[in-house]
């Protein structure tokens, strides 16, 4: 398989454009290709919309951005690019009809993943030319921030084609979580669609709105989701003895009514309902401004999580780790991974700290010059983490002061006494 220098996006809808932010984001060129024109202003539109979380996300030296090309060829764009991600509507017959004929342009060791919410490999796969290299690797929106990616192989996919894949999902910072056997919906969409065919039961049955639904979520379940499943959030409910004494205890209401499956009819009544329970929670905000908001909360959650190196917050460390490994050895300073990403480019130079939005570090700190060494340089790190939090640069002298007190030999890190103070509110 090849090292993936170029990745050819098949629809630049939704998940299309997260694909394509994401990519470029981490280094690697994005040919995108759809059958409308129009789609080029959109998905340009959509990266740039995503540019501010990402830039957020985490403060490692990246490799120089990728860069966006737009077509409404799609044979041309198969015949350019090393790895293809397929995003066209969810309809089985258009899927293999596109992937039929995009096999046939796109070179035998050309990956081509479809980015399908619930099809299955096996049927994608039916006409194509070198089936073997056809995976499903379903991502979830936002792509650009959720690292959750599921693998899923067909009947003819070959180990190899999912273990490359694994590790160029790996590469741009995603979690690939392969799934055993192929199943309609995979495995997180057949979690979600069991909540949310509850959902439309009860709001069918006026038993609550959209919005009490959803504060039933967010409140309590919610939390704790980000960084526990169901499984071991109910071992932790069965107290010492864990999921044994939780199923001993809760066993028998399996058998009480406490869950309709089968989902409601969806009649016009019911879509009303449900239109109207969710304009009101969103209260006047334009979609624009929700996601705005959801990328927000995402990007501190995932900061949060990656200091208890738990769930998607040890996705993110392990990217960081990797990519100041990239960036010192682009810098000279050797590095284990050699000089080259897994993408195959060269691992640069990281690029200035200005365009992540840190542009008010002080001098002498002022400039990622040595990749590793910022992080090293507790002033700096102090200054990014007052950056992140929406406070301005601390003046020289209040710097000086947190690191000769931070660093007297005492088992607090350097720079914790100003973090105290912060914390304070003095600083
Ligand atoms: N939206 C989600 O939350 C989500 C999450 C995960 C996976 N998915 C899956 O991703 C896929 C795309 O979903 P979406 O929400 O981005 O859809 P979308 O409708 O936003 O985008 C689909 C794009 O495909 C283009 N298109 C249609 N036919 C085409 C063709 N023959 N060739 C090239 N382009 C074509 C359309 O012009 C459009 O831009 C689906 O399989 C869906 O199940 C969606």
């Amino acid at each position: 398989m090849r090292q993936v220098r170029t990745l050819g996006l098949l629809g630049t809808g939704v998940i299309g454009g997260g694909w394509a932010a994401r990519a470029l984001h981490f280094g690697i060129d994005v040919i995108a290709a759809d059958l409308k024109p129009e789609m080029e202003q959109w998905l340009r539109g959509a990266v740039a919309n995503a540019e501010g979380a990402l830039a957020r996300l985490t403060f490692a030296p990246l490799p120089p951005k990728g860069r966006l090309s737009f077509t409404t060829d799609l044979q041309a764009m198969a015949r350019q690019v090393d790895f293809i991600q397929e995003n066209i509507p969810e309809q089985l017959e258009l899927k293999q009809r596109v992937l039929a004929d995009i096999s046939r342009h796109a070179p035998a060791d050309v990956l081509i993943a479809s980015s399908t919410s619930g099809l299955m490999p096996s049927d994608l796969q039916r006409d194509m030319a070198a089936p073997e290299r056809l995976l499903v690797a379903h991502p979830f929106n936002p792509v650009y921030l959720l690292p959750l990616v599921e693998l899923v192989a067909g009947r003819q996919t070959s180990a190899a084609a999912l273990d490359a894949a694994a590790r160029f999902y790996s590469y741009i910072g995603m979690h690939p979580l392969r799934v055993r056997r192929e199943v309609p919906g995979h495995l997180t969409d057949r979690l979600q669609e069991a909540l949310w065919r509850e959902i439309l039961h009860l709001v069918n049955d006026d038993v609550a709105t959209t919005g009490e639904l959803d504060d039933s979520i967010v409140y309590g379940p919610g939390l704790r989701w980000a960084a526990m499943g169901t499984n071991l959030i109910y071992h932790l409910a069965g107290g010492e003895t864990g999921m044994r004494h939780m199923l001993r205890q809760f066993g028998p209401c399996l058998k009480w009514p406490w869950t309709k499956l089968e989902a409601p009819e969806l009649t016009e009544g019911l879509i009303d309902k449900m239109v109207a329970g969710t304009q009101a929670e969103a209260a006047g905000r334009s979609i624009r401004e929700l996601e705005r908001l959801r990328d927000d909360y995402l990007v501190a959650i995932q900061q949060v999580l990656r200091e208890y190196n738990i769930g998607a917050g040890a996705t993110l460390r392990a990217l960081e780790e990797r990519l100041y490994e990239d960036a010192a050895a682009a810098a000279g300073g050797g590095g284990s991974r050699g000089r080259r990403g897994e993408c195959g480019r060269p691992a640069a130079a990281p690029r200035d700290v200005r365009a992540t939005g840190v542009d008010r570090l002080q001098r002498p700190h002022d400039r990622l010059a040595l990749p590793a060494g910022l992080w090293r340089c507790d002033r700096c790190a102090l200054q990014v983490r007052r950056h992140r939090r929406g406070l301005p640069p601390l003046g020289t002298r209040a710097l000086h002061r947190g690191n000769a007190r931070g660093a007297q030999g005492r088992s607090a890190p350097a720079g914790a006494a100003v973090r105290d103070q912060l914390r304070a509110g003095g600083g």
